[in-house]
Protein backbone atom coordinates (compact mmCIF):
# COMPACT_ATOMS: atom_id res chain seq x y z
CA UNK A 1 0.00 0.00 0.00
CA UNK A 2 1.54 3.36 -1.07
CA UNK A 3 0.56 6.41 0.28
CA UNK A 4 1.77 8.61 -2.66
CA UNK A 5 1.06 8.68 -6.72
CA UNK A 6 0.93 10.66 -9.07
CA UNK A 7 -1.33 12.18 -11.61
CA UNK A 8 -1.05 13.84 -14.73
CA UNK A 9 -3.38 15.87 -16.37
CA UNK A 10 -3.16 15.58 -20.39
CA UNK A 11 -3.09 17.95 -23.19
CA UNK A 12 -6.41 17.15 -23.80
CA UNK A 13 -7.62 18.18 -20.38
CA UNK A 14 -5.36 21.03 -20.38
CA UNK A 15 -6.66 22.34 -23.12
CA UNK A 16 -10.11 22.43 -22.39
CA UNK A 17 -9.71 23.96 -19.00
CA UNK A 18 -10.01 21.23 -17.20
CA UNK A 19 -6.97 21.73 -13.96
CA UNK A 20 -8.96 22.92 -11.64
CA UNK A 21 -12.23 20.42 -11.84
CA UNK A 22 -9.88 17.70 -12.24
CA UNK A 23 -7.43 18.41 -9.27
CA UNK A 24 -10.32 19.76 -6.95
CA UNK A 25 -11.54 16.22 -6.72
CA UNK A 26 -8.51 14.53 -5.86
CA UNK A 27 -8.26 17.43 -2.92
CA UNK A 28 -12.37 16.55 -2.36
CA UNK A 29 -11.53 13.30 -1.78
CA UNK A 30 -8.59 13.98 0.83
CA UNK A 31 -5.70 13.83 -0.35
CA UNK A 32 -2.93 16.15 -0.02
CA UNK A 33 -0.90 18.10 -2.76
CA UNK A 34 2.80 17.33 -2.47
CA UNK A 35 3.98 18.83 -5.18
CA UNK A 36 2.73 20.53 -8.97
CA UNK A 37 4.18 21.03 -12.04
CA UNK A 38 3.35 22.30 -15.33
CA UNK A 39 5.54 20.15 -17.77
CA UNK A 40 5.82 20.77 -21.98
CA UNK A 41 7.10 16.96 -22.24
CA UNK A 42 9.87 16.34 -24.54
CA UNK A 43 9.92 13.31 -26.95
CA UNK A 44 13.15 11.78 -24.34
CA UNK A 45 11.06 12.48 -21.19
CA UNK A 46 8.09 11.13 -23.08
CA UNK A 47 9.83 7.94 -24.02
CA UNK A 48 10.75 7.66 -20.62
CA UNK A 49 7.73 8.52 -18.73
CA UNK A 50 5.82 5.61 -20.62
CA UNK A 51 9.06 3.07 -21.36
CA UNK A 52 6.81 0.21 -19.96
CA UNK A 53 4.38 1.05 -23.52
CA UNK A 54 7.80 1.09 -26.00
CA UNK A 55 6.84 -1.38 -28.69
CA UNK A 56 3.69 -1.66 -28.41
CA UNK A 57 1.30 -0.96 -31.48
CA UNK A 58 -0.14 2.57 -29.88
CA UNK A 59 3.12 3.90 -28.09
CA UNK A 60 4.23 6.01 -31.20
CA UNK A 61 0.57 7.77 -30.78
CA UNK A 62 1.15 7.92 -27.36
CA UNK A 63 4.18 10.02 -27.34
CA UNK A 64 2.70 12.61 -30.21
CA UNK A 65 0.14 13.40 -27.82
CA UNK A 66 1.58 13.65 -24.51
CA UNK A 67 4.19 16.02 -26.01
CA UNK A 68 1.70 17.86 -28.05
CA UNK A 69 0.76 20.51 -25.43
CA UNK A 70 1.88 21.04 -21.68
CA UNK A 71 0.06 18.74 -19.20
CA UNK A 72 0.39 19.43 -15.07
CA UNK A 73 1.78 16.76 -12.97
CA UNK A 74 0.84 16.37 -9.45
CA UNK A 75 2.23 14.29 -6.46
CA UNK A 76 -0.34 13.63 -4.00
CA UNK A 77 -0.25 11.48 -0.78
CA UNK A 78 -2.73 9.90 1.20
CA UNK A 79 -4.00 6.46 2.54
CA UNK A 80 -3.44 3.69 -0.17
CA UNK A 81 -3.02 6.61 -2.90
CA UNK A 82 -2.26 4.38 -6.08
CA UNK A 83 -5.26 1.98 -5.81
CA UNK A 84 -7.50 4.91 -4.61
CA UNK A 85 -6.55 7.63 -7.01
CA UNK A 86 -6.75 4.60 -10.05
CA UNK A 87 -10.53 3.52 -8.85
CA UNK A 88 -11.03 7.39 -9.11
CA UNK A 89 -9.80 8.13 -12.82
CA UNK A 90 -11.72 5.01 -14.04
CA UNK A 91 -10.76 2.75 -17.19
CA UNK A 92 -8.46 3.69 -19.77
CA UNK A 93 -10.94 3.76 -22.68
CA UNK A 94 -12.52 6.56 -21.50
CA UNK A 95 -15.64 6.10 -23.98
CA UNK A 96 -16.39 3.09 -21.45
CA UNK A 97 -15.33 4.52 -17.94
CA UNK A 98 -17.60 4.68 -15.41
CA UNK A 99 -20.02 8.18 -14.64
CA UNK A 100 -18.31 9.69 -11.58
CA UNK A 101 -14.91 9.14 -12.83
CA UNK A 102 -12.81 11.55 -13.89
CA UNK A 103 -12.58 9.83 -17.57
CA UNK A 104 -16.55 8.87 -17.36
CA UNK A 105 -17.21 12.24 -16.74
CA UNK A 106 -14.45 14.35 -18.76
CA UNK A 107 -13.45 12.64 -21.56
CA UNK A 108 -14.10 10.30 -24.12
CA UNK A 109 -10.78 9.51 -26.01
CA UNK A 110 -8.24 6.06 -25.61
CA UNK A 111 -5.30 8.38 -25.74
CA UNK A 112 -7.16 11.81 -24.90
CA UNK A 113 -7.94 9.94 -22.04
CA UNK A 114 -7.52 13.30 -20.01
CA UNK A 115 -5.33 11.72 -17.07
CA UNK A 116 -2.83 9.61 -16.35
CA UNK A 117 -2.12 8.36 -12.85
CA UNK A 118 0.91 5.80 -11.68
CA UNK A 119 -0.20 2.12 -11.47
CA UNK A 120 2.36 0.86 -8.92
CA UNK A 121 5.63 1.78 -7.06
CA UNK A 122 7.77 1.31 -10.04
CA UNK A 123 6.37 3.44 -12.45
CA UNK A 124 5.68 6.45 -9.81
CA UNK A 125 9.37 6.65 -9.33
CA UNK A 126 9.66 6.26 -13.14
CA UNK A 127 7.45 8.84 -13.88
CA UNK A 128 8.56 11.36 -11.58
CA UNK A 129 12.30 10.43 -12.53
CA UNK A 130 11.23 11.26 -16.04
CA UNK A 131 9.00 14.70 -15.17
CA UNK A 132 12.38 15.41 -13.28
CA UNK A 133 10.22 15.88 -10.09
CA UNK A 134 11.29 14.46 -6.79
P1 LIG B 1 -2.31 6.04 -19.49
O1 LIG B 1 -2.95 5.71 -18.19
O2 LIG B 1 -1.66 7.35 -19.63
O3 LIG B 1 -1.23 4.90 -19.83
C1 LIG B 1 -0.85 4.59 -21.16
C2 LIG B 1 -1.72 5.27 -22.17
O4 LIG B 1 -1.68 4.76 -23.48
C3 LIG B 1 -3.16 5.11 -21.76
O5 LIG B 1 -3.42 5.90 -20.62
C4 LIG B 1 -3.88 5.53 -23.02
O6 LIG B 1 -4.13 6.92 -23.06
C5 LIG B 1 -2.87 5.22 -24.12
N1 LIG B 1 -3.36 4.24 -25.07
C6 LIG B 1 -3.57 4.48 -26.37
N2 LIG B 1 -4.00 3.39 -26.98
C7 LIG B 1 -4.06 2.41 -26.06
C8 LIG B 1 -4.45 1.04 -26.09
N3 LIG B 1 -4.84 0.44 -27.20
N4 LIG B 1 -4.40 0.34 -24.92
C9 LIG B 1 -3.99 0.94 -23.77
N5 LIG B 1 -3.59 2.24 -23.70
C10 LIG B 1 -3.64 2.96 -24.83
Amino acid sequence: MSNRTLILVKPDAVKRGLVGRIIQRFEDKGFKLLDIKMVEMNREMAENFYSVHKGKPFFENLVSFITSGPVVAVIMEGRNAIDAVRVMIGSTDASKAAPGSVRGDFSLGLTDNSIHASDSEESFTRETAALGMQ
